[in-house]
């Protein structure tokens, strides 16, 4: 593959073909790799002996920059803008995928305006959903076909689909319906030989939770019970290791990674 390489944003065009793969590793797919949790997923992912495939929605150098990190372990990557909103963005991408996957992580997600229902934008909740649901039932679809024999389709989902977010409801209502994809589709594919699961999360200091301001985030941390945040680095050990065959007989769970909260 050629390093770092970067696709332009498509919607409708067609996009060059991506390069001839020169070394034999898996090849894994994570959505939302620009920053956050897909870019620690994929810098563990790379020492783990994959290649990537990363996508970023609009901020190219901060997933290029996360690909030179995955190159520097010795990571074959192409970097691919996607847009999970745009179902023309996502066929480009897979018609243009350089071998069958090992593996997608279904990380970028929308989150929306926080705040009372009864204040939401209605643009804003439709595309968290289109976001969220649709896209990535659209990623699952065009990947299932992709999917080397053993692959995983390994999905994003987060605590607040259980617990509730506050002022989230749309984005907590994405995430439960994620996690209903993930059980159906699971046993949709077991004949295939082939695996999904859902991690869930509770809080992770990025972004999202990062604009927050600073005596929510102090009362929140007060009242996790490890007393700390889940960190980046927790969700991406739990995704290499569903995606490994360490896992090889869990599919269909919703794997919660909130510190006993
Ligand atoms: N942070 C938490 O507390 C938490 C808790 C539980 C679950 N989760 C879940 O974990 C995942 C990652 O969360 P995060 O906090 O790391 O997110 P983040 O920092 O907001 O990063 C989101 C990523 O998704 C990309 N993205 C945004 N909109 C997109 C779209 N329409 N199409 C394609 N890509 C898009 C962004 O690309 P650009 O940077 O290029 O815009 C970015 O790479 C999400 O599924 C989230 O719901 C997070």
């Amino acid at each position: 593959m050629i390093r770092g390489r970067a696709l332009k944003p498509c919607s409708g065009c067609v996009p060059p073909p991506l390069p001839e793969p020169v070394a034999a590793r898996p090849l894994l797919l994570i959505t939302g790799a620009s920053r956050g949790i897909g870019a620690a997923i994929a810098d563990l992912a790379a020492q783990r002996g994959y290649d990537l495939v990363l996508t970023y929605r609009s901020d190219q150098a901060s997933a290029a920059r996360v690909a030179a990190a995955a190159e520097a372990h010795g990571a074959g990557v192409v970097i691919a803008a996607l847009d999970l909103a745009d179902p023309l963005s996502i066929d480009a991408l897979f018609a243009h995928l350089p071998r069958p996957l090992a593996g997608v992580v279904n990380n970028a997600a929308f989150v929306g305006a926080r705040g009372p229902l009864q204040d939401a934008d209605v643009e804003d909740l439709s595309l968290v959903i289109t976001t969220n649901v649709r896209g990535t039932a659209l990623v699952c679809r065009a990947a299932i076909p992709r999917l080397q024999p053993g692959g995983v389709l390994v999905t994003l989902s987060s605590q607040s689909a259980q617990f509730g977010g506050n002022g989230l409801s749309v984005y907590a209502a994405t995430k439960a319906a994620l996690n209903g994809l993930t059980i159906s589709l699971a046993r949709e594919i077991a004949p295939l030989g082939l695996r999904a699961v859902a991690v869930s999360p509770g809080p992770v200091l990025t972004e999202p939770l990062r604009a927050l301001p600073p005596e929510r985030l102090a009362e929140m941390a007060a009242s996790l019970p490890l007393g700390r945040f889940c960190s980046v680095d927790d969700v991406a050990r739990t995704v290499l290791w569903l995606l490994s065959e360490e896992a090889g007989y869990i599919s269909g769970a919703v794997v919660p990674v909130h510190g006993a909260r």
